[in-house]
């Protein structure tokens, strides 16, 4: 029997790999399946637009979860009957001032540099594909392999894909204990009872450090990093946009229904999820500035998420230190991206002991220095 520890969209899409081979596979999630950072999220799959200097060894894994969205979307349709939103509209990055101007420019000549498909638009350029942005935007680049997926929806078809192969979800479940026998993780121990198995796999996001009973050395140097977002509600007839946008400090993410959500912040402030003042300003004034239109728009939801970032914002996967603990955390703004790629890697490795290529150098391994 393996335990996956977090019902999150990677705890759920290893679950369901895991399943479909025909193993004995339980999630054990704290709370609500797909309802902490992967309900949060913005469901942006934006392998290109977001590369940066420093991120070289994770670009090629972003890349290839892009790759495999349209198919595991396709997958999950599939095996669910429910859709999960994909949609390929692109993303455009917008300047609004010289400074902005001067960092897209940099930005797209690092990314150009490495052979990514984005290209460069002037102000005019920019408002002929979306006509509602501000005057102020003086030049964009367009991001047009960068799409979205709906990651609530995709939430909820995992869910029923995971309990449909067989997998079994236990929510409300928090793991009070990593059990550690003969030096090997051999179970957890949740709500009293010990729940003996062969392998665990630790995919509790920002949680993933603090489970009691992992020894020092195999904590996942991993924390929460809050973004606080929110939606406006616009008629799906009538969208203000249709690519996904990207002003300064801000994204703007139009959706089938009619949704617009306007996100999000990057703040470290351990495990609060309050939502403040300053951080709804500071989305809506960034937001009106690119898009002025949303100043009528009624306001649908706000929301506060806990990003699991690790030390270098890459993922740690595979094995580590201690025998029988497998990872899958750490995936920072990459969780939603992240995910086809991680279920495939982790499965593949649970299911023959192998690490695939793509997947080792994310390992714990490389913060042991
Ligand atoms: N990937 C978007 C975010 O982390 O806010």
């Amino acid at each position: 029997m393996i335990a996956i520890i977090g019902g999150g969209i990677c705890g759920l899409s290893i679950g369901w790999r895991l399943a479909q081979a025909g193993r004995d596979v339980t999630v054990f999630e704290r709370d609500k399946a797909g309802r902490a950072a992967s309900w949060a999220a913005a469901g942006m799959l934006a392998a290109n637009a977001e590369a940066e200097p420093g991120e070289e060894r994770l670009l090629p894994l972003l890349r290839l979860g892009q790759e495999m969205w349209p198919g595991f979307a396709r997958e999950l349709t599939a095996a669910t009957g429910e859709g999960v939103g994909y949609r390929e509209d692109g993303i455009l990055v917008v300047a609004l001032d010289r400074d902005d101007h001067e960092r897209l420019k940099f930005t797209y000549d690092y990314q150009r540099g490495l052979g990514l498909p984005v290209a460069w638009l002037s102000g005019r350029e920019a408002r002929e594909l979306e006509p509602h942005l501000s005057r102020r935007v003086q030049a964009a680049m367009l991001s047009e392999r960068d799409h979205q997926v709906d990651n609530r929806r995709v939430m909820e078809a995992l869910e029923k894909a995971f309990r449909q192969a067989g997998g079994r979800l236990r929510e409300n479940a928090p793991v009070d204990e990593i059990l550690v026998e003969n030096g090997r993780a051999s179970g957890v121990r949740v709500a009293g009872e010990a729940v003996m198995v062969d392998q665990v796999i630790l995919a509790a996001g920002a949680w993933s450090r603090k489970l009691p009973g992992l020894p020092e050395n195999a904590r996942p140097p991993v924390r929460p990093v809050k973004g606080q977002m929110l939606a406006l509600e616009g008629a799906p007839d009538r969208p203000l946009i249709s690519h996904i946008v990207w002003g300064p400090d801000v994204y703007l993410v139009p959706r089938d229904d009619g949704r617009l959500l306007i996100g999000a912040t990057v703040e470290e402030l351990d495990f609060s999820t309050t939502l403040t003042a300053g951080g709804m300003l500071d989305l809506l004034r960034a937001g009106w500035e690119t898009l002025p239109g949303i100043h009528d728009l009624p306001l649908a939801e706000s929301w506060a998420g806990l990003r699991p970032t690790s030390r270098d914002d890459a993922p740690v996967l595979g094995p580590g230190p201690l025998p029988g603990l497998v990872y899958a955390t750490g995936h920072h703004r990459n969780g939603i991206l992240l995910a086809p790629i991680t279920a495939q890697g982790i499965a593949h490795f649970v299911l023959t002991g192998e690490l695939l290529p793509e997947i080792q150098p994310f390992t714990i391994d490389r913060f042991a220095a």
